[in-house]
């Protein structure tokens, strides 16, 4: 029966090492007695994802092995007071607004404008952090030119804290740092929600005015799950012109509406609005549509918080990791300023 414990375990990855935790020595003194497997997690240092793999030994074992309870203990091997992580709201307890950047549909520039509203905030003067949300296409270290940075943890009194990255007077933070897109698709849905998780309530925020959350697209477990979790104080809406976006958008307005979430939504924001070439500053095509933000707000009873153009400069600076400068952010900015 250990062997098979021990053939189940080889089985979880470590997300930041590609090998598996038997292969990184992480697992010691299995045993199965008393209808419990027991075995000991161990860390050589303070590892921000060790939560997140022992979600994932626990569930595996039990799909396998139900009528078992299954027990681990988390160890670090040279800090030994370390105290097991509670995913508290301690580290937002200086945090103002916390506010989700979210859309029903992918591709609309969710990403972009998320990243794009806490530079025009901070250049605003407010001090900033945001959260990328998506652990399976995490854009937040592209877009800030911040790919490849590891941030560092530090150890505290009441467990360990990931320090976020610090850039353009923000500070970010991705499980894109962790681990790369590759890594973290074999991860299952409760190792994704719970690293989730982890990239808001144990982070050391300290003093914040706005906090975002860049949340994936979509509507699913992942988006109930932190909505439900991380104490929103609004949430805004990125959508295209196109009326096909309509039902998407419906959708994410509705997760936020829904009675036990009950976030307010600030607005919505009309991205792609039109496009104007550089040589034809006076020509707008309305490629996705004329309009069709505002016409969308108007149906589903919220505010136009702010319509943003096609300019090759966002998609350039955005590939490029450095930040935009037209003035669209900034306005955008003031409006989520003036309704949170
Ligand atoms: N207004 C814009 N003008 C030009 N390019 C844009 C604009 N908005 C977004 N883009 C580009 O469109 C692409 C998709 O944007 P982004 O990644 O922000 O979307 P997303 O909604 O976050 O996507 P996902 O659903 O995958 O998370 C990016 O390459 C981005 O640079
Ligand atoms: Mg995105």
């Amino acid at each position: 029966m250990e062997q098979e414990v021990l053939a189940i375990l080889s089985q979880v990855i470590h997300p930041a090492k590609d090998a598996d935790i038997l292969n990184l020595g992480m697992v010691e003194d299995v045993r199965v007695e008393d209808g419990k497997i027991k075995f000991r997690l161990v860390s050589s240092s303070p590892d921000p994802l060790m939560g997140s793999i022992k979600k994932q030994c626990e569930a595996l074992l039990k799909e396998t092995f139900p009528e078992y309870k299954v027990s681990i203990i988390e160890l670090v091997r040279e800090k030994k007071t370390k105290k097991p992580l509670q995913l508290g709201q301690e580290q937002l307890a200086n945090v103002g607004k916390i506010i989700a950047v979210a859309s029903g549909k992918g591709g609309v520039g969710k990403s972009t404008v998320a990243t794009n509203l806490a530079i025009a905030l901070a250049k605003a003067g407010y001090k900033v952090g945001l959260t990328d949300a998506d652990v399976y296409g995490p854009s937040v270290p592209k877009m800030t030119g911040t790919e490849g940075e590891i941030p560092d943890v530090e150890q505290n009194e009441s467990g360990e804290l990931i320090l976020p990255i610090e850039r353009f007077g923000v500070k970010w933070m991705s499980i894109g740092y962790f681990a790369t897109p590759e890594q973290a698709l074999i991860w299952r849905g409760p190792m994704a929600c719970n690293a989730l998780k982890q990239m808001v309530l144990q982070v050391k925020w300290g003093e914040l005015d706005y906090l975002l959350i860049d949340l994936p697209p979509g509507t699913g477990d992942i988006h109930i799950s932190m909505v439900h979790d991380i104490p929103l104080s609004g949430a805004v809406i990125v959508s295209t012109p196109q009326d096909v976006a309509l039902a998407d958008v419906l959708k994410g307005v509705n997760m936020f509406r829904n009675k036990d979430i009950n976030v307010p939504i600030l607005g919505l924001v009309e991205n792609m609005a039109w496009f104007t070439p550089a040589e034809l500053p006076q020509n707008k095509y309305y490629i996705f549509g004329k309009e069709g933000g505002v016409k969308m707000a108007r149906q589903l009873g919220i505010d136009l918080l702010g319509q943003i153009p096609i300019y090759m400069s966002i998609r350039e600076n955005g590939d490029l990791g450095t930040p935009d400068t037209i003035p669209e952010w900034a306005d955008l900015a003031a409006e989520v300023v003036k309704r949170s």
